[in-house]
């Protein structure tokens, strides 16, 4: 069958390599006048992105290596796995949870639980897929029974995440519950309060919405993050 979705995934991958192809003319001082021209245009659009996209995967690797075996707080006694993020290292879209819970510091990935399935389920609602969007939380290791991270587990572990925003330089950031969205923005307001509408984080506009954990016990508030994520998918798919 045709499949629209497919089609338009592969029409904004193209314009998405199309502009890092221009990115990479600009940087080289390559004018749009100027006399260049690629033999097979395709085959060089792929090569670039792959390039550029290896160069952003390469700067992660480098903020997971300093990170290293982190025992930064005293979280490291407890936590199995280090849950560092996932994802499109060239992420447009990135999803900033709170901390890993049992499975995800079993698995070391982010939301692989109960609550990542919903956000999963969420991310193909805006006819996303896992892979296209980027995925971390605030803290990269599990607090004991799922408690609260303290402000000083925050304060030692956010700059790894600022480090990770800074490669992948999302267009937007979609928080999920109160207290990521409260550690990136730097705001003690509520999430009723600052749901519903971008707030900047430099250029980088942040939705903050509700966390998945939160829906899977109160199915009723799952009406106000579907407006949340209406407002994320025009952004993302904007020109
Ligand atoms: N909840 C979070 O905030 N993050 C995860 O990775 C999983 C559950
Ligand atoms: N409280 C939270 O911490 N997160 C939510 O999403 C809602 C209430």
């Amino acid at each position: 069958m045709f499949d629209t979705h497919s089609v338009k995934a592969e029409v904004l991958e193209l314009l998405a390599s199309l502009k890092g192809y221009c990115a990479s003319r600009r940087r080289a001082g390559i004018q749009s006048g100027d006399r260049y021209k690629p033999a097979n245009p395709q085959e060089v659009l792929t090569q670039t992105t792959t390039r550029e996209h290896e160069s952003q995967e390469v700067l992660l690797q480098k903020v997971r290596t300093e990170l290293g075996e982190c025992t930064r707080c005293r979280l490291c006694a407890q936590r199995k796995h280090i849950v560092f993020g996932e994802g499109n290292p060239d992420a447009r879209l990135v999803f900033i949870g709170e901390a890993p819970g049992a499975d995800e510091d079993l698995q070391g990935r982010p939301f692989v639980g109960k609550a990542g399935q919903l956000l999963t389920r969420i991310i193909r609602a805006i006819e996303l897929k896992r892979s296209d969007v980027y995925i971390a939380n605030i803290l990269k290791c599990r607090p004991p029974s799922n408690r609260d991270p303290e402000d000083d587990e925050i304060n030692t572990c956010i700059p790894f995440l600022h480090k990770q925003l800074e490669v992948i330089q999302p267009r937007i950031i979609c928080t999920l519950g109160r207290i990521a969205t409260q550690a990136l923005l730097g705001t003690d307001r509520g999430i009723t309060e600052l749901r519903g509408t971008f707030h900047l984080l430099g250029e980088i506009k942040v939705m903050p919405t509700y966390h998945p954990s939160y829906l899977l016990r109160n199915q009723e508030k799952k009406r106000e993050t579907w407006l949340d994520m209406q407002m994320v998918q025009k952004e993302y798919f904007k020109q």
